[in-house]
């Protein structure tokens, strides 16, 4: 199996937490995206989704998926996304594709979030995958200095802007011994608006596909 029958594989065995006439919340990627199509077998039976960039409401849209605005939902049972690292704690980093700052808002407000990935995502220390910061764009050069100061190595994302107009810069060679404090430190630096590392909301459960199957922790 290739990796991306591997992430197809592990995105269809979350539909089975999608219930009834509920509002599931969705994430970005590629992984995301073989969720969103199996979704779209069931949206008879579900309610909508709220999408965690635009290009995920853009394919829920072209299924037929009613996409709400997170504002005009009061409870959301479920988000299902994917994620670039993840650890056996359920911590992350994510932000890949550049959708972190709404994604960690979706997760923020889900009662259950349901991590996809495969195998490769599996890692003892988070840290090998480049941590993804949104930044104001007017203050690039200043957090890059303040990553520097940290032991980081950012470096600006060229030709990409988020859904929120800002800039990313991807930040190599962080030693990530503590996820939450790190997590903490990078968002109370001034121009910072999200930073990739899901540790103070940590997945609730990790779906695992690789060759044996989807395993579940
Ligand atoms: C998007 O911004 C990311 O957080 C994705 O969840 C992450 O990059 C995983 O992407 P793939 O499913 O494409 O590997």
């Amino acid at each position: 199996m290739d990796q991306d029958a591997l992430k197809k594989q592990v995105a269809e065995a979350a539909l089975r937490y999608v219930r009834d006439d509920e509002i599931i919340g969705v994430g970005t990627g590629s992984t995301a995206n073989h969720f969103i199509d199996g979704l779209a077998t069931m949206k008879g039976r579900i309610r909508g989704a709220v999408a965690s960039s635009d290009a995920t409401a853009a394919r829920l849209e072209s299924h037929g998926i009613k996409v709400f605005s997170l504002n005009d939902v009061d409870q959301l049972p479920l988000y299902v996304d994917g994620a670039d690292e993840v650890n056996k704690y359920r911590e992350m980093i994510k932000g890949g594709g550049g959708a972190l700052t709404r994604e960690k808002i979706v997760a923020a407000v889900a009662r259950q979030f349901i991590c996809i990935v495969d195998g490769s995502k599996q890692v003892k220390r988070l840290g090998a995958f480049p941590l993804p910061v949104e930044v104001i764009p007017m203050a690039r050069s200043y957090v890059a200095r303040k990553l520097v100061a940290l032991g980081g190595r950012p470096e600006y994302r060229k030709d990409f802007v988020t859904d929120n107009g800002n800039v990313i810069l991807d930040v190599h060679g962080l030693n990530i011994m503590n996820p939450i404090q790190l997590e903490e430190q990078l968002n109370n630096l001034v121009g910072v608006v999200t930073n990739g590392l899901f540790a103070k909301r940590p997945a609730d459960i990790v779906l695992v596909g690789d060759k044996k199957g989807v395993q579940e922790y």
